[in-house]
This record gives C-alpha cells, structure tokens and sequence, in this order.
C-alpha cells in the first residue's frame, strides 16, 4: 500500500504550523477545542509525561501557543493525531531537536495513540508521516526514539517504521532501548514506501 500525505502550512496566532492528511489521520496543531481530551487521556498515555506534567486548564492553553511557537523556534515541534472521520483529537507526534556537535539536525520522535483508538495501525500512520516530514521536508537525519524496555508496543511500532535498536540508555531513571533511524535507513524502510507527500 502507498498512501499519501497531504502537507499543508496553516498559520495559528502568529505562528505558521505544518498540517498532514493521511488516510485516516490529520496532523494538525493542538488546539484549544482539544483541552477536555487532554485533561482526561494525557494522564493516561503517558502523554503529560512528556509534556512535562498535567496543566490546568489556563496552562493548557499556555501550552497550545507553546508547541505552535516551537516550530517558529526551532522547525520542529508537537502535532496532535486526530482521527478524520470524527475530527477527535486521540493522539499525539512530536519531533524534538536534538543538539549536535557537528551542526547536523538531529530529532528525537515521540507519539501516543489513546487507549480505545489502538490496535489499528494509527501510530505507525502517525509516525510514517513525521518521519516523511523530518527526512524529505526538515532535512534532518538522524531522528532517534527512546522506547522503555518494557513497553513492547511502542517497540513494535519503532520496528515496524524501520528503527534499528542501537544501544540502551537511562533516560529519566529508567532504561530505555535507543532506536535510530537514518535518511538512509528511511530511505530503505517499508514506512517510507508507505507514504508519498
Ligand atoms: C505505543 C503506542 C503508540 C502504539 O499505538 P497503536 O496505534 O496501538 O500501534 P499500531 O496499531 O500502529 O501498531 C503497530 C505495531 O505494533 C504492534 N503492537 C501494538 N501494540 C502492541 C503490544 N501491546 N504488544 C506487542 N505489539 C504491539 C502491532 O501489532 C503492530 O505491529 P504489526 O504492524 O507488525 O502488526 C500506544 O500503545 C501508546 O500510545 N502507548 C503509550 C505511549 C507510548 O508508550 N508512547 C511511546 C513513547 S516513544
């Protein structure tokens, strides 16, 4: 199967923000219609984790113009995964910088599918098309994931993208798998095929 991805750059308060259609899924910016969602499921995904804890409503709101400045900053940021068909918010991709000695762009990828919406290939879709982001559009390489040694989902879903584990870091007092991913490797990977801008 060959999807494609529409791109498209849409403008939130000031900020320009990139916006993707997959098949089933839209990439788009977080915005402040998706609090309720975030309020109940963030807790549970693990998502407020990475988002660095669990924002009241006003800090919500800080947050969506926070993430939307980010690709300002620095190119890169947070979109949140939203089913097409419903317009539900159930998700969430981020790339982060990564800072390199040798000035090459490096990123680190994260994502989260809420608990009802898994099992349906949604986070690899997601990812497929950060991935198509980073390497065609962003110019970075490589884009890394850090991935628990007992998450075994988000595991198959590194796998199934293409990743190669590399090593095993602690990360935040917990041992994680490193898992690269290079243009090369991209290039070569099934995810890759998957998806055409
Ligand atoms: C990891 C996570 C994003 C997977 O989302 P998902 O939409 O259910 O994943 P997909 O449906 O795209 O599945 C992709 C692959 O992973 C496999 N998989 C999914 N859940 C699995 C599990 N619990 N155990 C083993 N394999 C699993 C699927 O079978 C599929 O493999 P296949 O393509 O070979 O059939 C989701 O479980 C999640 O949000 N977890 C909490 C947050 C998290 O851990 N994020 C990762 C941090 S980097």
């Amino acid at each position: 199967m060959v999807f494609t991805v529409d791109y498209q750059l849409v403008r939130l308060n000031g900020d320009v923000v990139p916006r993707m259609a997959t098949p089933r899924l839209v990439l788009r910016p977080m915005l402040e219609s998706d609090v309720e969602r975030y309020l109940s499921e963030a807790p549970k995904t693990g998502e407020a984790d990475v988002l660095g804890g669990m924002p009241d409503r006003p800090a919500y709101e800080e947050l969506c113009r926070h993430h939307a400045g980010e690709w300002r900053v620095s190119g890169m940021g947070y979109l949140v995964v939203a089913e097409r068909a419903s317009n539900d918010a159930i998700g969430h991709v981020q790339l982060r910088p990564i800072e390199r000695a040798t000035g090459a762009r490096a990123a680190e990828i994260t994502y989260s599918i809420d608990p009802p919406h898994r099992g349906r290939g949604y986070s690899v879709e997601a990812a497929a098309a950060m991935l198509l982001l980073a390497f065609e559009i962003l110019g970075v390489d490589p884009v890394i994931a850090f991935v628990p040694m007992d998450n075994a989902a988000s595991f198959a879903v590194a796998l199934r993208l293409g990743f190669e584990k590399v090593g095993e870091n602690l990360v935040h007092k917990s041992m994680m798998r490193r898992m690269l991913m290079t243009l090369a490797r991209w290039q070569a990977s099934p995810a890759a095929s998957l998806s055409r801008i």
